[in-house]
């Protein structure tokens, strides 16, 4: 049976790489981000449909779930860190900034679901991208992710007597994303890979892997979690 897996932030780094495993099962895969031009250059390279859509905003977002009749699989991976607007010490600053991190990488995949929650079929699955970051260091990008694993919990219970799955990724230091973009120096790179415990940064295709694995017939008890994947940076017991 083919699948129908939407992924948002599909068009870069981590969401591309879920999106290229999940096309490799020749599933219907659609992307999403908010760079037309990098939403048709992805979906054509990928061999993907592709969709213009920013998660934050809820016309777009509704806009999108229209389009589609069932979703199996959906990958809330859209999210990045937001910068200080100025110096950052204004009240008004501040809530910018608080805003844009709780709108990229919480609301984003608040609304993206909640638009397509009517659409998931039974044996179904939510994966939403996390990160390291919700466990420490982590600002107001560190709040949101912390936020969304808080978040997945009520969906989980709300979801799971549906038969749908719903689990974060929590990924470490992940390389060949435009996370940073280009703003990682040499230095704070190796401390991030010192970190790990098999000295080396994680992969998109850790994060793809793990994601595909979820989304399987074999994690169908698996929901409701925090799945970390960061080489061993951050420790569960
Ligand atoms: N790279 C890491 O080390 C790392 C570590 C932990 C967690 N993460 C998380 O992994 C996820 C993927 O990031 P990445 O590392 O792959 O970075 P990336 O290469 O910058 O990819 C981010 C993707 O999200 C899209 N996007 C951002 N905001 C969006 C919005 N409001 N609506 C729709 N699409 C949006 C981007 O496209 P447009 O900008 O064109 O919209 C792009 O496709 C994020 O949630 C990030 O927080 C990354």
């Amino acid at each position: 049976m083919t699948r129908t897996v939407l992924v948002t932030g599909g068009t870069s780094g981590i969401g591309r790489a879920i999106a290229a495993r999940f096309a490799a099962d020749q599933a219907e895969v659609l992307i999403t981000g908010r760079n037309p031009d990098t939403v048709e250059a992805a979906a054509r390279e990928l061999g993907v449909h592709g969709a213009v859509c920013d998660a934050t905003d809820t016309v777009q977002v509704a806009e999108l779930a229209a389009r589609l009749d069932e979703v199996d699989v959906l990958i809330n991976a859209a999210g990045g860190l937001s910068q200080p607007v100025g110096d950052g010490t204004s009240l008004d600053e501040v809530l910018a900034l608080w805003h844009a991190n709780l709108a990229q990488n919480l609301l984003s995949a608040v609304l993206t679901t909640a638009s397509v929650q009517d659409r998931l079929t039974r044996d179904s699955s939510v994966v939403s991208i996390g990160s390291i970051g919700a466990e420490r260091r982590g600002g107001s990008y560190g709040a949101a992710k912390a936020a969304l694993g808080a978040w997945n919990a009520t969906l989980s219970a709300e979801l799971a007597p549906a038969g749908v799955t719903c689990n974060i990724i929590s990924a470490g230091y992940i390389a060949g994303t435009n996370f940073f973009r280009g703003g990682l120096s040499d230095e704070r790179r190796r401390a991030l890979v010192e970190e790990t415990h098999n000295k080396r940064p994680g992969t998109v295709d850790d994060i793809a892997q793990t994601a595909h694995f979820l989304a399987s017939p074999g994690a169908r008890h698996i929901t409701g979690q925090t799945v970390h994947v960061n080489g061993g940076a951050f420790t569960t017991r």
